[in-house]
C-alpha cells in the first residue's frame, strides 16, 4: 500500500519501521493507510504479541507530511490519519517505540498511546501544533495534560518547546535512553520480552492501564472538530507556506 511503510514479523513482534527519510519520514495518508491495515491486521493475528515501531534514517518521524495537511482543507472520520489513531487507541496489544531521531505531531502522541518507549541520545520530541496553527490531536490534549499537568503540557503544545530523550524520560513519557546504535536491539529485547508473556494478562492489563476508551475517542473527536476547522483557515495556510518558504510565519 505505501512502499515507506516496512512490516515483518519475528519472534511473534511485528515491527513497522517509518520508511521515507528523505522527508524525514514525514507520513503521507498512504503511509498512515499502511501502518493502520498493519495494526488492524495484528489485530486477528495471534502470532502478533507486540507491536514496535521505529524510523528509518536519523528521524523517528517529522509528523503528518505538511503537502497533505495543505491540501487537505478539512478532516473526517474516514481519512487515514484517523484510521491509524484509531488503531492505536483500539489495539490491546503492547506498543514498544524506538524514537531514533526527531519526532514531530503525531511522532510524539503516539508515544502516548504507547507502553513502553525509549530514546536514542540526541532524539528530542515536539508537537507544535499551535506553531502550525493547529491544535493537538490522538487524544493528546487529554492524555499529556494527564501526564505531566497542565504547565509543563501548555510549554510542549503552545509554546512548542522541542523534550530531549532525558527530559522526555524524566517526565514518564519515555522509559529511558540508549546510544544509538543499541536503541533497536534495546527496544527488540523489550518487545521479545512481551511477546513470550500470557497474552490475554497482557492484552487485559493493558486495557485496564488505558482506563475509558469512549473518553479517549470523546476527545478525538473534539479535537478533530477544531482541527479541521483550522486546516481550512488563512493562519494554517500561512504557517505551512512559512515552512516551505524557510521563513519565520506571520500571523499579523
Ligand atoms: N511534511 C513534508 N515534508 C517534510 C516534513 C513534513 N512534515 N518535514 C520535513 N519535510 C521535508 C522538508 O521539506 C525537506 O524536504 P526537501 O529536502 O525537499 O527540502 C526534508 O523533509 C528534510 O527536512 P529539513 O527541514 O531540511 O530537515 P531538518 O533536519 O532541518 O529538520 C524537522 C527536521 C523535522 C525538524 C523539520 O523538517 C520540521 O520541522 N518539519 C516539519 C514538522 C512538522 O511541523 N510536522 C507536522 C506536525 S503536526
Amino acid at each position: 500500500m505505501s512502499e515507506h511503510i516496512l512490516t515483518k514479523i519475528e519472534n511473534r513482534v511485528l515491527t513497522i519501521t517509518f520508511d521515507r527519510p528523505d522527508k524525514k519520514n514525514a507520513l503521507t495518508h498512504a503511509m498512515y493507510a499502511a501502518a493502520a491495515k498493519a495494526m488492524q491486521d495484528a489485530e486477528t493475528n495471534d502470532d502478533v504479541r507486540a507491536i514496535l515501531f521505529t524510523g528509518s534514517g536519523d528521524a523517528f518521524t517529522a509528523g503528518n507530511d505538511l503537502i497533505d495537511f495543505q491540501q487537505a482543507g478539512g478532516i473526517s472520520g474516514d481519512m487515514p490519519v484517523q484510521h491509524f489513531l484509531q488503531a492505536l487507541v483500539a489495539t490491546d496489544k503492547p506498543i514498544v517505540v524506538a524514537v531514533n531521531g526527531i519526532g514531530v505531531g503525531i511522532g510524539f502522541t503516539m508515544l502516548l498511546h504507547s507502553d513502553i518507549v525509549f530514546m536514542a541520545e540526541g532524539a528530542q520530541i515536539q508537537a507544535p501544533f499551535v506553531d502550525l496553527a493547529l491544535v493537538p490531536e490522538a487524544a493528546s490534549s487529554l492524555l499529556l495534560v494527564n501526564r505531566i499537568g497542565h504547565v509543563k503540557a501548555a510549554e510542549i503544545f503552545m509554546l512548542g518547546k522541542r523534550v530531549s530523550a532525558q527530559e522526555a524520560t524524566d517526565m514518564g513519557i519515555a522509559n529511558g535512553v540508549c546510544s544509538g546504535d543499541t536503541l533497536l536491539e534495546t527496544a527488540n529485547k523489550a518487545a521479545g520480552k512481551l511477546a513470550k508473556k500470557a497474552p490475554q494478562a497482557l492484552q487485559k492489563t493493558k486495557r485496564l492501564m488505558r482506563g475509558d476508551k469512549q473518553a479517549l475517542s470523546d476527545r478525538m473527536a473534539t479535537e478533530g472538530e477544531y482541527f479541521g476547522e483550522q486546516l481550512q483557515s488563512a493562519e494554517v495556510l500561512e504557517a505551512i507556506t512559512a515552512f516551505f518558504e524557510k521563513r519565520a510565519p506571520d500571523f499579523g
